[in-house]
């Protein structure tokens, strides 16, 4: 990908997103449609995946098959609301490997913390998507993806449902090569950290959590 910031502006997408913003969707709605928006998303973001072919025989003749190449996908959930996006990929890619990495913010410092780091092996062979539906100041994310770059992964891409432009500068100054998808750029974060107008806690209304 050559874009660092690619916004899917397809209309299933923006409808979609539009029913999740409203507070007045209960949370199955809101999981079930997350669920479709990251298969439309991670549809975008595996565009240019590396392709190979293979020799295959039809019940007509025989022929060299398009196929994907190298190893399997990793990705990465960054707990907990990237399960949430997880799911929906993992529907579309059935066979990719799943990470985990878990993170909170030190009340004091305001740095993340890692608590939780379980990735698949080999990572520097893969492509890697790191999934969070939520990219406000951008500090988790960049300190995951510094994480999955310490444990060898090269090729990063990172999937979001909404971003902040604050989240996406951080994260073009931290990791200028890893590009970001997002189904959408809002106009930036609240006094809190909140995306605005953003959809609110994304884990919260998920999991149905307060
Ligand atoms: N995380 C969320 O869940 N929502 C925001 O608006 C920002 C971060």
């Amino acid at each position: 990908m050559t874009e660092h910031l690619t916004v899917v502006r397809h209309p299933l997408v923006q409808h979609k997103l539009t029913i999740m913003r409203e507070k007045s969707t209960s949370t199955a709605v809101f999981r079930q449609l997350l669920r479709e928006i990251s298969q439309l998303l991670a549809y975008e973001i595996t565009r240019e995946l590396p392709m190979t072919t293979k020799p295959i025989e039809t019940p007509m003749e025989a022929m060299d098959a398009p196929t994907l190449d190298g190893k399997k996908l990793a990705l990465i959930s960054i707990l907990r609301a990237g399960n949430g996006l997880l799911d929906g990929v993992l529907e579309l890619i059935p066979s990719a490997r799943v990470g985990f990495v878990g993170l909170y913010r030190d009340e004091e410092t305001l740095q993340p913390v890692q608590y939780y780091y379980k990735v698949p092996e080999a990572l520097e062979d893969r492509v890697v998507i790191a999934v969070d539906p939520m990219l406000a100041t951008g500090n988790s994310s960049a300190a995951a993806v510094q994480l999955l770059k310490d444990s060898g992964a090269k090729n990063i891409r990172f999937l979001c449902l909404l971003a902040a432009p604050e989240g996406v500068a951080r994260m073009k100054e931290a990791h200028p090569d890893v590009p970001i998808v997002t189904a959408a750029l809002d106009d930036g974060l609240n006094d809190l950290g909140y995306i605005m107008p953003g959809l609110g806690d994304a884990g919260d209304r998920m999991f149905g959590t307060k």
